[in-house]
């Protein structure tokens, strides 16, 4: 029922929360036929599949509270709409102010040719300046690569260009809030956007805390609300350690992962491919992120290449070489 209703706000969310909990069964029943290494001795009744299937489907219901325009913001600028649209219409005013300019240049210099010709020049640079900044800004929106420190400084020289607002009044090009949503290094949240988001999982852990379960679901919450912990203790809500969290919380974190590196129907991202996704894996099993022993099996058990053929394009799925993915064991 909730999911039905995070469908009707985001589809690209209520995808997220369809795949997630078939990834986790994957990885789950992985684990469980796995007679190697670590996790030889973990098993699923049907109770506990039950169990974790549920936490799977739930693992996101806080996103409910979560604004649409957050949830799926597309480009930097986008709030209800993109205000790329606004900031092109003050390049606009830009170029008028330009063409006023050189008209009354052009009066003023009456018969004084050279006057004139060099009014049309400088006019012309002008709007040849502007057409690339407005390329360069349109560029910047985007958020799909990490900003560079160049890309940092012309963002800064074109925000304080000076235009006449409605009151009469000389402001900076760009607004304040304009600039600091532009200079996103990665990404399109800004650092209070970031923060909305990630109060999904607070959100869903009250929701899920505040219901009757049977004995039989007891630990949906547990498991559901630890997908965006770490296994050093660095994630978040409750900096929880690898210890202090069951298995099942900690494959619903890599199913997380996963899924959202590979998902292909994102407004602000494209779908990665298998060695794109697995490397990412791989270098967060090595940095404390993920649980090491549980990327073991994914990686062993092919669960990847499972849900890949299920959910992922013909495109993403290239031939892994497993010797170049950080993190693999192949002999545990
Ligand atoms: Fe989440
Ligand atoms: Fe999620």
């Amino acid at each position: 029922m909730i999911n039905t209703a995070i469908d009707d706000k985001s589809p690209y969310t209520s995808g997220h929360c369809t795949r997630v909990p078939v990834l986790t069964m994957m990885l789950a029943e992985a684990v469980n036929q796995t007679n190697i290494g670590p996790l030889k001795d973990f098993t699923l009744t049907d109770k506990d599949r039950r169990e974790l299937k549920l936490a799977g489907l739930l693992h996101d219901c806080g996103k409910i509270t979560t604004p649409v325009h957050v949830v799926d913001k597309a480009t930097k600028l986008e709030t209800i709409f993109d205000r790329i649209h606004l900031v092109d219409a003050k390049l606009e005013i830009l170029k008028r102010d330009a063409e006023i300019a050189m008209l009354r240049e052009i009066a003023e210099a009456q018969s004084d040719v050279g006057r004139s010709e060099t009014a049309s020049k400088t006019y012309a640079g002008r709007i040849a300046q502007l057409d690339q900044d407005r390329e360069f800004l349109r560029h910047c929106n985007v958020g799909g690569e990490a900003m560079s420190e160049e890309a940092q400084q012309r963002l800064l020289q074109i925000a304080t260009y000076q235009w006449r607002d409605a009151e009469g009044n000389m402001c900076n090009f760009l607004s304040e809030n304009e600039l600091e949503n532009l200079s996103i290094r990665a990404g399109t949240l800004t650092a209070a956007e970031r923060g909305v988001i990630n109060h999904h999982i607070d959100i869903t852990i009250k929701m899920l805390d505040s219901l009757p379960w049977p004995a039989q679901l007891k630990n949906v919450t547990e498991y559901a609300g630890g997908h965006h912990e770490r296994m050093d203790g660095k994630g978040y809500p409750r900096g929880l350690t690898r210890e202090q969290m069951s298995v099942q919380a900690r494959m619903m974190g890599i199913a997380d992962i996963f899924e959202a590196l590979t998902a292909k129907d994102r407004p602000y991202k494209k779908g990665k491919t298998l060695t794109e996704s697995l490397t990412i894996l791989g270098k967060f099993k090595l940095g404390g992120h993920i649980d090491p022993d549980l990327f073991d099996v994914f990686i062993r058990e092919k669960v990847y290449l499972d849900y890949g053929k299920q959910f992922l394009s013909p495109e993403q799925i290239d031939e892994v070489d497993l010797s170049k993915i950080p993190g693999v064991n192949l002999g545990a």
